[in-house]
């Protein structure tokens, strides 16, 4: 028989707290289990709310380095995205928290997890997937896909009948996911395709119209694809993350209002918010393009569409994926050098890229007296290549 111990995924939010007593009036004792992804947590509150609500315990277990580390990092030598714009905060993180989760549970002896996501959205995916790959003894249970607490309204409704504290943040018109990665923000008004965001809706970037006049240069130096200076001075990644969310932030960078195809067959609308990510993905391309020659540089543009795609489809714990990183890993040998960057009124632009292993070279790029490239050879070169089709 299954011992009635549970290990709950925690946010803190109104969705995870009515979880809590849901469970609790099942017979299962819960473990809240709080992961620390650099969203900025009230752990004081998140204790009176977990506790307030019935959970034996709340444990709260400081992922960020880990998440910068093995999981932001890979991305960022993948430039990986989905559908072009989304730089996966959110989905990053899943694969994760599961992995800790699945660590807990059996420390703790527990034969069951749980997770408050709905069932429709693609986190359910991700946290699932990842838990019956590492442990598919381990029971799931979702109790906002099995209980018909339709609406929000039903939910906060739930939550005062079982003294769960509604702070301001529960009572927001979004519904807001947030990382060092980036912030996922839909619900609401957002969820008419055809309405601009409001103001409020962002979180936090500025918006650019209302950032400063004067564009801000800033230089990244990276190691092997790794950032490791910030305006010359060396930084943890985790560091140059957390900076350039605030500066990047205040220069209205990385917001995008996109239409996103769910893994399970829907379209929703959502805004992104990632400062951090767009800064680091554009100085990273811009090195890239220096250090990298053709033929690796355009081969790894559909592996970084598939491995943001494998991001996306909760696919982490894969052999593909763990190749991938392998490859990617490889292909940044030489990706060591500067990138000067421009912000400005919610853009990112390198400006300037130095590096040991630049491969472009002035004399053969030049168009003055200096032009050492050989131009008769072009004309053979031309002939050869036009060959094939009666050139
Ligand atoms: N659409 C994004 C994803 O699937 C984010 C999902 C969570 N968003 C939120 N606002 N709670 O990765």
């Amino acid at each position: 028989m299954q011992n009635k111990k549970v290990v709950l995924a925690y946010s803190g939010g109104l969705d995870t707290s009515v979880c809590i007593p849901w469970l609790a009036e099942r017979g299962y004792e819960v473990i809240a289990y709080m992961a620390d992804v650099g969203q900025g947590i009230d752990t004081v509150a998140a204790r009176r709310r977990a506790i307030g609500a019935g959970a034996s315990k709340l444990m709260v277990d400081d992922l960020k380095k880990d998440f910068a580390e093995h999981y932001i990092l890979p991305s960022l030598r993948a430039n990986a995205t989905y559908e072009r714009d989304y730089l996966l905060a959110t989905a990053l993180s899943r694969p994760l928290i599961a992995r800790r989760l699945v660590e807990v549970a059996k420390k703790e002896r527990a034969e069951c997890a749980a997770h408050g996501c709905t069932g429709k959205g693609n986190d359910q995916v991700r946290f699932e997937v990842t838990i019956r790959m590492l442990a598919p003894e381990l029971k799931i249970i979702a109790p906002l896909r099995e209980w018909d607490l339709t609406s929000r309204e039903a939910e906060i409704e739930y939550a005062r009948e079982h003294n769960i504290e509604i702070d301001v943040t529960s009572r927001s018109p979004y519904s807001i996911d947030m990382n060092l990665w980036g912030v996922s923000i839909e619900c609401g008004v957002l969820e008419d395709p055809n309405v601009e965001p409001p103001r409020d809706a962002y979180q936090i970037t500025t918006d650019p119209a209302a950032s400063p006049d004067e564009p801000l240069y800033l230089s990244v130096y990276f190691e092997k694809g790794v950032p490791k200076k910030l305006n010359d001075s060396p930084m943890n990644p985790l560091d140059i993350i957390r900076e350039l969310n605030k500066t990047g932030g205040a220069y209205g960078i990385g917001r995008a209002d996109l239409i996103e195809d769910r893994l399970v067959g829907i379209k929703s609308r959502e805004i992104y918010e990632a400062p951090a990510a767009t800064i680091l993905i554009a100085a990273h391309r811009a090195l890239e393009a220096l250090v990298l020659d053709r033929e690796l540089l355009h081969f790894k543009e559909p592996l970084s569409q598939k491995y943001g795609y494998l991001i996306y489809t909760g696919l982490w714990e894969t052999p593909l994926r763990r190749s991938l990183d392998r490859f990617f890993e490889e292909t940044q040998r030489n990706v060591t050098g500067n990138v000067r960057m421009k912000l400005y009124k919610g853009t990112a632009v390198a400006v300037g890229r130095s590096s040991h292993f630049a491969l472009y070279k002035k004399e053969l790029a030049t168009y003055t007296e200096e032009d050492a490239f050989d131009r008769n050879a072009a004309e053979g070169f031309i002939k050869i290549w036009s060959m094939p089709y009666g050139g």
